[in-house]
């Protein structure tokens, strides 16, 4: 869904008038007129889901308690799903982990500094800072795979160590590595380039709302959660864990920007038709959960 589509849907149903939606959206009369026709039945679908929504928080949290939880797939016996989901592509090695030596920083004052960083250097990240960053959030430091279970252990804790999340990096200032939208293999500790198109950079810009840090930063990490890896064990409580797993990896992210002389910016604002799409995720069986944007601090 592009940015204009969203915002006409997005201010139609909350009943803005007609002038302040084609203001709001940049849509031409011509445009607005073929808006209304075309998204009326979505309109109507959304206004029918709106009343299911002003309740799915609270509903959420009580339904997903233990006293409702039937038998997990696992219990039941059904086929484990795969750690890591398999993507193809050109690869580019990361330095090797057993290498990186960012110690120099005590964790108490990376705690005690960090803060959310919007604004940063134009120097270029190193290789070295980017495999320390995914180090950090993502690296899987240990693998196990038979029939009945497959399982990853890594830097973040995850609920069962189920590691539901998958990593995207948006690099667009980082020395050796054309700008461009990769995906990171946790086991390999590689990325694989999934394309280079300027375009799918300005999308992601316009999927975060055309917030600055998307633009000025040296890398987004986008991170996906494929729901099944830890539903297939813990059912819909899965959902809640999904969510607790991000923070950790969020809060890796913002520590091991501090040590390298960078900060870093969580972002939940975005529109999840639009970077889902960008992805080429489905939004059900895999979804954008967390992104974070992270380059060098300006000199003060
Ligand atoms: C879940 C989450 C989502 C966030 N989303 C955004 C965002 O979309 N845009 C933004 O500028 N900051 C975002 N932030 C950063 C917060 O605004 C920031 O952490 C907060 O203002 C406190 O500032 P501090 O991090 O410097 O302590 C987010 C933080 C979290 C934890």
């Amino acid at each position: 869904m592009d940015s204009k589509t969203f915002s006409y849907l997005y201010h139609k149903v909350r009943g803005y008038s007609d002038e302040d939606i084609r203001r709001e959206s940049g849509l031409t009369e011509d445009e607005y007129e073929l808006f209304e026709q075309a998204m009326s039945p979505m309109v109507e679908e959304i206004h029918k889901q709106q009343s299911r929504s002003e309740h799915i928080g609270n509903d959420f949290v009580q339904l997903t308690r233990y006293i409702y939880a039937g038998k997990s797939d696992q219990e039941c016996g059904l086929t484990r799903p795969d750690a890591i989901k398999a993507r193809s592509g050109e690869i580019f090695p990361l330095p090797a982990v057993g290498k990186l030596d960012f110690g120099k920083m005590s964790l108490q004052s990376a705690i005690g500094q960090r803060r959310s960083l919007r604004k940063y250097a134009e120097v270029p990240l190193s290789q070295e800072e980017l495999s320390f960053l995914l180090w950090s959030a993502s690296w899987a430091r240990d693998f196990r795979s038979n029939e009945r279970m497959e399982i990853t252990f890594r830097n973040v804790p995850s609920a069962g160590s189920r590691h539901p999340l998958e990593t995207f990096v948006d690099i667009r200032r980082v020395s050796g590595i054309k700008p461009g939208l990769y995906y990171y293999h946790p086991i390999k500790h590689c990325l694989i380039l999934i394309n280079e198109d300027p375009q799918t950079q300005e999308a992601i810009l316009e999927g975060c709302f055309r917030q600055e840090m998307i633009q000025n930063s040296a890398v987004n990490f986008i991170f996906t959660a494929v729901p099944y890896r830890t539903g297939w064990r813990y059912g819909q409580r899965g959902y809640r864990y999904l969510y607790l797993d991000a923070g950790h990896v969020g809060q890796n992210v913002h520590l091991a920007a501090e040590a390298i002389g960078a900060g870093a910016c969580m972002i939940g604002a975005y529109m999840d038709e639009a970077m889902n799409d960008v992805l080429g995720v489905d939004g059900i069986e895999e979804f954008v959960i967390y992104i974070a944007a992270v380059g060098k601090k300006p000199e003060a």
